[in-house]
């Protein structure tokens, strides 16, 4: 069960704690220091705003689930031109140069794609990188063997998809699934928990969006992930744990490609109420 720890020394009694606590179970006495209301301790989801908000830091909450490292501090301060740029630059990658990530660099993204939002601060969202390439090849094959199994029957993907060039890419060493990527990162949860499946896709964004800042590529598996929906042979050799699934995947790895410019887009579709 969560604790808060409040260094008296320091807190200046402000409130902003209690102010920013989501589901209101920080109370604060007159006079007194910041503490969870009756019962608050168990119904805190750590989602750490009252510490993150601290003007002095005299609040830390202390749970053994929480990972204790801690960064350095700061606003947020990229401006949108900047940020725009980023993000209109960035491009599902398809040519990528025969190397491997160092797990080390793969853990640093991680280790940003773990801040992602998520439903109540749940974070149901699990990985299994897929590091070893010959092992990615491997499912890869997989998801050739089930395009084999739907090819020119009535499915609506082998009707969407030129199956017979990718089947035929892939015998003569081209991937049209994975792109040749080195890696492939996979999020998985619970099936029972409804918003894991948009906790997952908004994980894998954060990837999508970081990874460049490594120098990294990366391509969302749309085909692949059909396939584990589809292909119990590949579900079976992801074997995730009883009662988790595949939620979505993205190929990762060291860029073959540079591109110069964004691409054009559709203007946005918004309605103003
Ligand atoms: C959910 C999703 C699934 C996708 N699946 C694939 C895929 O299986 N293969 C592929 O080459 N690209 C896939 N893409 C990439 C899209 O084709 C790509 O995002 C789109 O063409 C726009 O290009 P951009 O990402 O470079 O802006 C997928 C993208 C999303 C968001």
């Amino acid at each position: 069960m969560p604790k808060l720890t409040i260094n008296e020394k320091i807190c200046t009694h402000c409130g902003l704690c209690a102010k920013g606590c989501p589901y209101g179970i920080i109370s604060l006495p007159d006079g007194a220091v910041p503490c969870y209301i009756a019962g608050g301790s168990d119904r805190c989801i750590l989602c750490g705003h009252c510490e993150a908000l601290c003007p002095t830091g005299a609040i830390v909450v202390n749970d053994p689930r929480l990972d204790p490292t801690t960064y350095e501090s700061g606003l947020a301060d990229i401006e949108p031109e900047r940020l725009g740029r980023y993000l209109r630059m960035r491009r599902s990658i398809r040519r990528y140069r025969e190397e491997s990530i160092d797990k080390a660099v793969v853990g640093d993204l991680m280790d940003i794609v773990r801040f992602a939002p998520t439903g109540g601060n749940r974070q149901p969202v699990r990985w299994l990188i897929i590091h070893d390439t010959q092992e990615l090849r491997r499912l890869t094959a997989m998801v050739v063997d089930w395009m084999r199994s739907i090819s020119g029957s009535d499915s609506p993907f082998a009707a969407r998809f030129n199956l017979p060039v990718m089947i035929g890419g892939w015998e003569e060493g081209r991937d049209y699934i994975c792109w040749n990527a080195p890696h492939l990162v996979i999020a998985y949860a619970r099936e029972d928990i409804p918003v894991a499946r948009t906790d997952a896709v908004i994980a894998l964004t954060h990837l999508d969006i970081a990874a460049p800042s490594f120098g990294l590529g990366t391509c969302w598996g749309g085909i692949f992930q059909h396939a584990v929906n589809s292909w119990e042979p590949l579900r079976g050799a992801l074997n995730l744990p009883p009662e988790h699934v595949s939620i979505h995947c993205l190929v990762l790895g060291y860029p073959a490609i540079s591109y110069q410019r964004p691409p054009k887009r559709n203007p946005a579709s918004i309605v103003w109420r």
